[in-house]
Protein backbone atom coordinates (compact mmCIF):
# COMPACT_ATOMS: atom_id res chain seq x y z
CA UNK A 1 0.00 0.00 0.00
CA UNK A 2 2.86 2.20 0.99
CA UNK A 3 4.48 1.61 -2.40
CA UNK A 4 0.94 2.11 -4.47
CA UNK A 5 0.70 5.59 -2.30
CA UNK A 6 3.95 6.76 -3.35
CA UNK A 7 3.24 5.98 -7.08
CA UNK A 8 -0.45 7.58 -6.62
CA UNK A 9 1.30 10.94 -5.13
CA UNK A 10 4.30 11.19 -7.62
CA UNK A 11 1.45 10.47 -10.24
CA UNK A 12 -0.97 13.06 -8.84
CA UNK A 13 1.78 15.89 -8.83
CA UNK A 14 3.29 15.12 -12.47
CA UNK A 15 -0.66 15.71 -13.98
CA UNK A 16 -1.56 18.23 -11.48
CA UNK A 17 -4.33 16.22 -10.26
CA UNK A 18 -6.46 16.32 -7.48
CA UNK A 19 -8.07 13.32 -5.85
CA UNK A 20 -11.50 14.39 -4.41
CA UNK A 21 -13.24 12.05 -2.31
CA UNK A 22 -16.77 10.83 -0.27
CA UNK A 23 -17.13 10.26 3.41
CA UNK A 24 -18.63 6.87 2.36
CA UNK A 25 -15.51 5.64 0.23
CA UNK A 26 -13.30 2.44 1.32
CA UNK A 27 -10.97 3.86 3.84
CA UNK A 28 -7.80 3.14 1.84
CA UNK A 29 -9.53 5.49 -0.81
CA UNK A 30 -10.20 8.27 2.34
CA UNK A 31 -6.92 8.08 3.20
CA UNK A 32 -5.57 8.86 -0.69
CA UNK A 33 -7.61 11.77 -1.05
CA UNK A 34 -6.61 15.42 -1.00
CA UNK A 35 -10.13 16.51 0.18
CA UNK A 36 -13.05 14.29 1.56
CA UNK A 37 -16.48 15.21 2.31
CA UNK A 38 -19.78 15.51 1.80
CA UNK A 39 -21.96 16.32 -1.66
CA UNK A 40 -22.02 20.13 -1.19
CA UNK A 41 -18.38 19.65 0.04
CA UNK A 42 -17.07 18.54 -2.82
CA UNK A 43 -19.09 20.68 -5.31
CA UNK A 44 -17.28 23.70 -3.37
CA UNK A 45 -14.06 21.84 -3.83
CA UNK A 46 -14.48 20.98 -7.46
CA UNK A 47 -15.77 24.32 -8.04
CA UNK A 48 -12.15 25.87 -6.40
CA UNK A 49 -9.84 23.93 -7.35
CA UNK A 50 -7.02 24.55 -9.83
CA UNK A 51 -6.05 21.25 -10.35
CA UNK A 52 -6.18 20.67 -14.47
CA UNK A 53 -7.20 16.80 -13.37
CA UNK A 54 -9.93 15.81 -11.03
CA UNK A 55 -9.54 11.93 -9.66
CA UNK A 56 -13.28 12.06 -8.01
CA UNK A 57 -14.14 9.27 -5.68
CA UNK A 58 -18.01 8.97 -5.20
CA UNK A 59 -20.76 7.75 -7.28
CA UNK A 60 -21.98 9.02 -10.50
CA UNK A 61 -23.98 12.07 -9.99
CA UNK A 62 -20.95 13.49 -7.96
CA UNK A 63 -18.63 13.10 -10.56
CA UNK A 64 -21.21 14.56 -13.29
CA UNK A 65 -21.80 17.60 -10.25
CA UNK A 66 -17.64 18.33 -10.67
CA UNK A 67 -17.78 17.57 -14.20
CA UNK A 68 -20.60 20.32 -14.91
CA UNK A 69 -18.74 22.79 -12.75
CA UNK A 70 -15.40 22.72 -14.64
CA UNK A 71 -15.97 22.20 -18.18
CA UNK A 72 -12.20 23.35 -19.38
CA UNK A 73 -11.15 19.98 -16.77
CA UNK A 74 -10.30 16.64 -16.96
CA UNK A 75 -12.83 14.87 -14.62
CA UNK A 76 -12.09 11.21 -14.02
CA UNK A 77 -14.73 8.35 -12.05
CA UNK A 78 -12.11 5.58 -11.45
CA UNK A 79 -15.29 2.90 -11.48
CA UNK A 80 -18.16 4.73 -13.85
CA UNK A 81 -20.15 1.76 -12.85
CA UNK A 82 -20.64 2.94 -9.70
CA UNK A 83 -24.07 4.74 -9.72
CA UNK A 84 -26.47 5.60 -6.75
CA UNK A 85 -29.45 3.78 -7.21
CA UNK A 86 -31.39 6.68 -6.29
CA UNK A 87 -30.52 9.04 -8.73
CA UNK A 88 -31.71 6.48 -11.56
CA UNK A 89 -35.22 6.86 -10.19
CA UNK A 90 -35.94 9.92 -12.46
CA UNK A 91 -35.22 10.94 -15.89
CA UNK A 92 -35.86 14.05 -17.40
CA UNK A 93 -39.02 13.47 -18.87
CA UNK A 94 -40.68 12.78 -15.27
CA UNK A 95 -39.63 16.34 -14.41
CA UNK A 96 -41.19 17.62 -17.38
CA UNK A 97 -44.43 15.85 -16.37
CA UNK A 98 -43.95 17.46 -12.97
CA UNK A 99 -43.66 20.62 -14.14
CA UNK A 100 -47.30 20.06 -16.19
CA UNK A 101 -48.93 18.80 -13.47
CA UNK A 102 -48.00 21.53 -10.96
CA UNK A 103 -47.63 24.64 -13.60
CA UNK A 104 -45.65 27.69 -11.93
CA UNK A 105 -44.17 25.30 -8.71
CA UNK A 106 -40.15 25.77 -8.99
CA UNK A 107 -38.21 22.05 -9.26
CA UNK A 108 -35.70 21.67 -6.49
CA UNK A 109 -33.66 18.83 -7.20
CA UNK A 110 -31.31 16.69 -4.22
CA UNK A 111 -27.80 16.59 -6.17
CA UNK A 112 -28.31 12.93 -6.02
CA UNK A 113 -29.40 13.42 -9.59
CA UNK A 114 -28.29 12.51 -12.96
CA UNK A 115 -27.19 16.05 -15.19
CA UNK A 116 -30.03 15.81 -17.04
CA UNK A 117 -32.53 16.02 -14.50
CA UNK A 118 -30.57 18.73 -12.94
CA UNK A 119 -30.37 20.85 -16.38
CA UNK A 120 -34.38 20.35 -16.42
CA UNK A 121 -34.11 21.94 -12.49
CA UNK A 122 -34.29 25.53 -11.49
CA UNK A 123 -32.07 25.38 -8.00
CA UNK A 124 -30.55 22.31 -6.67
CA UNK A 125 -29.44 21.54 -2.76
CA UNK A 126 -28.03 18.48 -0.98
CA UNK A 127 -29.04 17.43 2.39
CA UNK A 128 -27.03 20.21 4.37
CA UNK A 129 -29.03 22.91 2.68
CA UNK A 130 -32.05 21.24 1.54
CA UNK A 131 -34.30 23.31 4.40
CA UNK A 132 -32.45 26.21 3.38
CA UNK A 133 -32.91 26.19 -0.05
CA UNK A 134 -36.24 25.49 -0.07
CA UNK A 135 -36.83 28.28 2.25
CA UNK A 136 -34.94 30.87 0.18
CA UNK A 137 -37.79 30.52 -2.80
CA UNK A 138 -40.40 33.41 -2.78
CA UNK A 139 -43.01 30.57 -3.95
CA UNK A 140 -45.77 29.08 -1.92
CA UNK A 141 -45.37 25.41 -3.48
CA UNK A 142 -42.12 23.73 -5.30
CA UNK A 143 -41.34 20.01 -6.81
CA UNK A 144 -39.11 18.67 -5.13
CA UNK A 145 -37.03 15.54 -6.26
CA UNK A 146 -36.02 12.64 -6.18
CA UNK A 147 -35.89 11.44 -2.67
CA UNK A 148 -39.08 11.73 -0.52
CA UNK A 149 -37.67 10.79 2.60
CA UNK A 150 -35.34 14.40 2.27
CA UNK A 151 -38.42 15.64 1.29
CA UNK A 152 -40.99 15.09 3.91
CA UNK A 153 -37.89 15.75 6.34
CA UNK A 154 -37.84 19.38 4.81
CA UNK A 155 -41.46 19.87 4.93
CA UNK A 156 -40.55 19.12 8.97
CA UNK A 157 -38.75 22.63 8.92
CA UNK A 158 -40.89 24.61 6.24
CA UNK A 159 -44.71 24.21 7.01
CA UNK A 160 -45.88 27.32 4.94
CA UNK A 161 -45.15 25.89 1.62
CA UNK A 162 -46.79 22.81 -0.15
CA UNK A 163 -44.07 20.01 -1.32
CA UNK A 164 -44.56 17.62 -4.32
CA UNK A 165 -43.06 15.06 -3.75
CA UNK A 166 -41.47 12.10 -6.14
CA UNK A 167 -41.29 8.27 -4.30
CA UNK A 168 -37.45 8.10 -4.89
CA UNK A 169 -35.38 6.58 -1.65
CA UNK A 170 -31.57 5.52 -1.23
CA UNK A 171 -32.03 1.41 -0.69
CA UNK A 172 -29.50 2.02 1.96
CA UNK A 173 -31.13 4.32 4.41
CA UNK A 174 -34.49 2.87 3.51
CA UNK A 175 -33.41 -0.49 4.99
CA UNK A 176 -32.34 1.03 8.82
CA UNK A 177 -35.18 0.31 10.50
CA UNK A 178 -36.58 2.19 13.48
CA UNK A 179 -36.27 -1.22 15.36
CA UNK A 180 -32.40 -1.20 14.82
CA UNK A 181 -32.23 2.11 16.33
CA UNK A 182 -33.91 1.74 19.14
CA UNK A 183 -31.90 -1.24 19.95
CA UNK A 184 -28.98 0.63 19.87
CA UNK A 185 -30.13 2.98 22.04
CA UNK A 186 -31.27 0.98 24.55
CA UNK A 187 -27.80 -1.02 24.46
CA UNK A 188 -25.87 2.42 24.83
CA UNK A 189 -28.00 4.46 26.99
CA UNK A 190 -25.14 7.14 26.76
CA UNK A 191 -25.11 7.62 23.20
CA UNK A 192 -26.28 10.54 20.64
CA UNK A 193 -28.28 9.07 18.13
CA UNK A 194 -27.46 10.80 15.05
CA UNK A 195 -29.35 9.62 11.35
CA UNK A 196 -28.89 11.00 7.97
CA UNK A 197 -32.48 12.82 6.40
CA UNK A 198 -32.07 10.06 3.80
CA UNK A 199 -33.57 7.69 6.45
CA UNK A 200 -37.99 7.12 6.91
CA UNK A 201 -39.55 9.51 9.16
CA UNK A 202 -40.24 6.82 11.98
CA UNK A 203 -36.49 6.40 12.07
CA UNK A 204 -35.79 10.09 11.99
CA UNK A 205 -38.63 10.84 14.66
CA UNK A 206 -36.64 8.58 17.25
CA UNK A 207 -33.01 10.04 17.01
CA UNK A 208 -31.53 12.52 18.60
CA UNK A 209 -30.25 14.45 15.28
CA UNK A 210 -30.59 14.66 11.49
CA UNK A 211 -27.37 15.64 9.60
CA UNK A 212 -25.75 15.40 6.22
CA UNK A 213 -22.66 13.29 6.73
CA UNK A 214 -20.52 16.54 7.34
CA UNK A 215 -22.85 17.91 9.33
CA UNK A 216 -22.85 14.67 11.81
CA UNK A 217 -18.76 15.31 11.31
CA UNK A 218 -18.90 18.63 12.30
CA UNK A 219 -21.49 17.86 14.97
CA UNK A 220 -19.41 14.87 17.10
CA UNK A 221 -15.91 17.06 16.20
CA UNK A 222 -17.73 19.90 18.95
CA UNK A 223 -19.65 17.85 20.58
CA UNK A 224 -18.47 17.07 24.59
CA UNK A 225 -20.14 13.67 24.60
CA UNK A 226 -18.32 10.37 23.89
CA UNK A 227 -20.82 7.41 22.86
CA UNK A 228 -22.77 8.13 19.24
CA UNK A 229 -24.76 5.59 17.22
CA UNK A 230 -24.56 6.17 13.81
CA UNK A 231 -27.66 5.87 11.39
CA UNK A 232 -25.75 6.04 7.60
CA UNK A 233 -23.46 4.45 5.60
CA UNK A 234 -20.37 2.65 7.59
CA UNK A 235 -18.07 4.60 5.83
CA UNK A 236 -18.05 7.60 7.34
CA UNK A 237 -17.03 6.16 10.94
CA UNK A 238 -13.43 5.92 9.33
CA UNK A 239 -13.50 9.16 9.04
CA UNK A 240 -14.89 10.12 12.61
CA UNK A 241 -12.19 7.75 14.18
CA UNK A 242 -9.88 9.74 12.79
CA UNK A 243 -11.26 13.28 13.26
CA UNK A 244 -12.63 11.96 16.98
CA UNK A 245 -10.12 8.90 17.72
CA UNK A 246 -10.99 9.27 21.77
CA UNK A 247 -15.12 9.02 21.02
CA UNK A 248 -16.79 5.70 20.42
CA UNK A 249 -19.07 4.71 17.45
CA UNK A 250 -21.94 2.11 17.28
CA UNK A 251 -22.95 1.39 13.78
CA UNK A 252 -25.70 -0.21 11.91
CA UNK A 253 -24.20 -2.98 10.24
CA UNK A 254 -26.36 -3.55 7.61
CA UNK A 255 -25.87 0.17 6.30
CA UNK A 256 -23.79 -0.44 3.37
CA UNK A 257 -23.88 1.72 -0.17
CA UNK A 258 -22.36 -1.16 -2.62
CA UNK A 259 -21.47 1.45 -5.19
CA UNK A 260 -19.78 3.40 -3.07
CA UNK A 261 -17.58 0.71 -2.45
CA UNK A 262 -16.41 0.09 -6.28
CA UNK A 263 -13.35 2.68 -6.21
CA UNK A 264 -10.45 1.44 -5.22
CA UNK A 265 -7.17 2.29 -5.05
CA UNK A 266 -5.59 0.51 -7.61
CA UNK A 267 -8.67 1.84 -10.14
CA UNK A 268 -6.89 5.41 -8.75
CA UNK A 269 -3.69 4.56 -10.11
CA UNK A 270 -4.83 3.20 -13.35
CA UNK A 271 -6.76 6.49 -13.48
CA UNK A 272 -4.37 8.49 -12.95
CA UNK A 273 -1.84 6.48 -15.40
CA UNK A 274 -4.35 6.62 -18.63
CA UNK A 275 -6.26 9.58 -17.30
CA UNK A 276 -9.40 7.76 -18.29
CA UNK A 277 -12.69 6.81 -17.58
CA UNK A 278 -13.27 10.48 -18.26
CA UNK A 279 -17.21 11.97 -17.30
CA UNK A 280 -18.24 13.29 -20.73
CA UNK A 281 -21.66 15.35 -20.74
CA UNK A 282 -23.47 16.90 -23.60
CA UNK A 283 -22.48 20.93 -23.63
CA UNK A 284 -26.12 21.80 -23.89
CA UNK A 285 -26.70 19.23 -20.50
CA UNK A 286 -23.79 21.07 -19.02
CA UNK A 287 -24.86 24.45 -20.11
CA UNK A 288 -28.37 24.04 -18.49
CA UNK A 289 -27.07 22.14 -15.28
CA UNK A 290 -24.60 24.60 -14.50
CA UNK A 291 -26.73 27.30 -13.05
CA UNK A 292 -28.86 24.99 -10.92
CA UNK A 293 -25.81 23.90 -9.14
CA UNK A 294 -23.94 27.20 -8.69
CA UNK A 295 -27.54 28.31 -6.83
CA UNK A 296 -26.47 25.29 -4.79
CA UNK A 297 -22.69 26.02 -4.00
CA UNK A 298 -23.77 29.59 -3.49
CA UNK A 299 -26.13 28.80 -1.06
CA UNK A 300 -23.58 27.69 1.66
CA UNK A 301 -24.15 25.17 4.17
CA UNK A 302 -27.74 24.41 6.44
CA UNK A 303 -26.32 22.32 8.59
P1 LIG B 1 -24.18 13.73 1.95
O1 LIG B 1 -24.31 14.88 1.02
O2 LIG B 1 -24.79 13.97 3.29
O3 LIG B 1 -22.77 13.26 2.06
O4 LIG B 1 -25.04 12.52 1.36
C1 LIG B 1 -24.78 11.95 0.13
C2 LIG B 1 -25.44 10.67 0.00
O5 LIG B 1 -25.45 10.09 -1.06
C3 LIG B 1 -26.08 10.11 1.16
O6 LIG B 1 -26.57 8.86 0.88
FE1 LIG C 1 -27.07 6.84 -3.41
FE2 LIG C 1 -27.89 5.94 -1.05
FE3 LIG C 1 -25.50 5.27 -1.93
FE4 LIG C 1 -26.02 7.77 -1.12
S1 LIG C 1 -26.00 5.92 0.15
S2 LIG C 1 -24.90 7.17 -2.97
S3 LIG C 1 -28.12 7.99 -1.85
S4 LIG C 1 -27.47 4.70 -2.83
Amino acid sequence: MAELAAEIANLKAWKKAVILAHNYQLPDVQDLADFVGDSLGLSVQASKTDARVIIFCGVDFMAETAAVLNPGKIVIHPAPEAMCPMSMMIDAANVRELRQQHPGAPVVSYVNTSAEVKAESDICCTSSNAVKVVQSLPDREAIFLPDRNLGMYVQRFVRDKVLYLWPGYCPTHQQIKKEDLLQLKKDHPRAISIVHPECTPDVIDVADKAFSTEGLVGFIRSSGEREFIIGTEGGLIHRLKKISPDKTYYEIPSAVCPTMKKITPALILKSLQTLEPRVTIEKGIMDRARGPIERMVNMGRGD
